[in-house]
C-alpha cells in the first residue's frame, strides 16, 4: 500500500485530536495503531489464558495466537526455523542473554570482544559485567574524520586480537548512522567470530534479512516497531543455540525436573521460562503486520524527505549544530549554543512538542563527542513536515528566551 497520511494517521487514535502538537520520539518508544491494541484487547476480553499450560478451548487459542506471532516474526526478519525465534521483555533482555546464556558459556578470560562507539548502554553495560566476572576484554571501533565508523580501526582489531564476538548496532540511536552491518559481519565470519546485531534502532526503518545479514544473534524491542511494550525478540541462529545455556531457569523451559538435577527443554522454550509476556507478542504480530502494509522502499523514501526536511531547517538556525555526519536515519541529534538540552527539551515540552534531552544512554559516544548531553528529534512513518515546522519554533523560542 502506498503511503497516504492522512490514512496512515487514521490508523492511530492518538492522532485523533487535530492539536498542535508533534511527538518526535519515536525513537524512544513509538505510538501504537489501534490494531494493535485491539489485538490485544481481544486476548483480555475473549481468551485470557496461559500457554502450552492447558488443554481447554481458551487455552488452545492463546497458544495458537502466541505460536502464529513467533512465525510472523520469523518471516518479518526472515530466520530459516521458527524455533530460532525467542521472546523476552526488551532488546535489553534480548543482549543479555546472549551475554549470560551464550557468552559467558564459550569466552574465557583474555577473549575479546568488539563494540562500537556508537553503543547503546544496553549494548555496552552486558560486556562490561562479562569483563567484570571473567575477564574478557573489550575493543572499540571509534569514528573517523568522515563522522562514519572507522573500518580500518576494525579490521586491525579483527586481524590482530583475539576476538570472539562483534556485538554491533545497526543504527545509532543518537547519530542515525546505519552501519555497515554486511562487511562488518562478512570480516568478522571471517576470522570465526560470532556476531550480534542491536536492531532496535534499525529494525522499524530498514528491512532486516537475518539469512542474508549471516549474523548469530539479532534483538530488538516491540515498542520500537509501533508494539507494545514488554516485549522483546533474540533471532539465535540453530548452531549457537546448541552452544548455549539456560540463563533465567524455571516453569516451562525444562523437561525433567529432579530432586538434584533439570533437563531443559528444546529451544525456544528453554530460554522462556515462566510465562511469556502473551498478550505482547500477540500486539507484536499485529504491529508487524501493520508495518507489513506498507513496502520498504516507501517507508525509506518517505523518512529519509522527513530527515532531510529537518536538515535544511535546522542549518538555517545559526547557533545549532547537528552531530554527525549525513548518513541519518530516524533521528538527528544536536546542540545549541550556551543552551542546556534539558532546556531546550523542556520549552518544546511546554508546547507540546516531545523531543529528548541527555546522553540518550550512550554516554561513551558524548564522551567521545566532546559533549555531556544533546537534543534528540526522532521521527517515525506517522510524523509530517508540520511536526518538524513546530520543533523548528520550540528551538527559536528556546534561543529567544535563553539567549538572553
Ligand atoms: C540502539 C538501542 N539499543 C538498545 C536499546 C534498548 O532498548 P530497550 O530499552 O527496549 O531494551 C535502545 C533503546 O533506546 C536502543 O536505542
Amino acid at each position: 500500500m502506498k503511503i497516504d497520511l492522512i490514512n496512515l494517521r487514521e490508523s492511530f487514535s492518538i492522532f485523533e485530536k487535530e492539536k498542535s502538537s508533534a511527538y518526535l520520539d519515536s525513537a524512544a518508544t513509538a505510538q501504537v495503531p489501534d490494531s494493535v491494541i485491539n489485538k490485544m484487547e481481544e486476548y483480555y476480553k475473549y481468551y485470557c489464558s496461559n500457554v502450552h499450560r492447558g488443554v481447554n478451548l481458551q487455552n488452545e487459542k492463546s497458544t495458537n495466537e502466541f505460536e502464529t506471532a513467533r512465525n510472523v516474526i520469523q518471516s518479518f526478519v526472515d530466520a530459516k526455523y521458527v524455533s530460532e525465534i525467542v521472546f523476552t521483555k526488551n532488546c535489553t533482555e534480548s543482549i543479555n542473554l546472549v551475554a549470560n546464556g551464550w557468552a559467558k558459556h564459550n569466552l574465557k578470560a583474555g577473549d575479546g570482544i568488539v563494540l562500537s562507539i556508537l553503543e547503546h548502554h544496553s549494548n555496552i553495560v552486558p560486556w562490561l559485567q562479562l569483563k567484570k566476572e571473567i575477564g574478557i576484554n573489550l575493543h572499540w571501533i571509534d569514528l573517523s574524520e568522515d563522522g562514519q565508523l572507522d573500518m580500518n580501526q576494525y579490521e586491525k582489531i579483527i586481524e590482530e586480537e583475539n576476538i570472539k564476538l562483534v556485538a554491533i548496532t545497526g543504527q545509532s540511536n543518537v547519530l542515525g548512522i546505519q552501519t555497515d552491518l554486511i562487511n562488518i559481519i562478512a570480516k568478522a565470519k571471517a576470522k570465526g567470530a560470532p556476531v550480534l546485531v542491536d536492531a532496535a534502532q534499525l529494525i522499524a526503518h530498514k528491512q532486516v534479512n537475518v539469512q542474508k545479514l549471516d549474523c548469530d544473534f539479532l534483538a530488538f524491542s516491540g515498542h520500537k516497531l509501533y508494539g507494545p511494550t514488554g516485549i522483546g525478540v533474540l533471532y539465535v541462529k540453530r548452531e549457537r543455540q546448541e552452544e548455549m545455556q539456560p540463563w533465567i531457569t524455571g516453569g516451562g523451559s525444562v523437561l525433567e525436573v529432579h530432586r538434584d538435577k533439570f533437563i531443559p527443554s528444546e529451544t525456544p522454550s528453554m530460554f522462556e521460562a515462566g510465562t511469556p509476556p502473551i498478550a505482547e507478542a500477540i500486539g507484536l504480530a499485529e504491529s508487524i503486520k501493520w508495518i507489513n502494509m506498507y513496502e520498504w522502499k516507501d517507508i525509506q523514501e518517505y523518512e529519509s524527505s522527513l530527515i532531510s526536511y529537518a536538515t535544511e531547517e535546522m542549518n538555517k538556525i545559526s547557533s545549532l549544530k547537528i552531530l554527525g555526519s549525513n548518513n541519518k536515519h530516524g533521528c538527528i541529534s544536536f546542540i545549541l549554543d550556551g543552551i542546556h538540552p534539558h532546556d531546550v527539551a523542556d520549552i518544546a515540552g511546554e508546547m507540546d512538542v516531545s523531543i529528548r534531552a541527555g546522553n540518550h544512554c550512550a554516554m561513551p559516544l558524548h564522551t567521545a563527542l566532546g559533549i555531556p548531553a544533546s537534543n534528540r528529534m526522532s521521527i517515525a512513518l506517522y510524523n509530517k513536515k508540520e511536526d518538524i515546522d513546530l520543533l523548528i519554533k520550540a528551538i527559536n523560542k528556546a534561543i529567544t528566551i535563553f539567549s538572553k
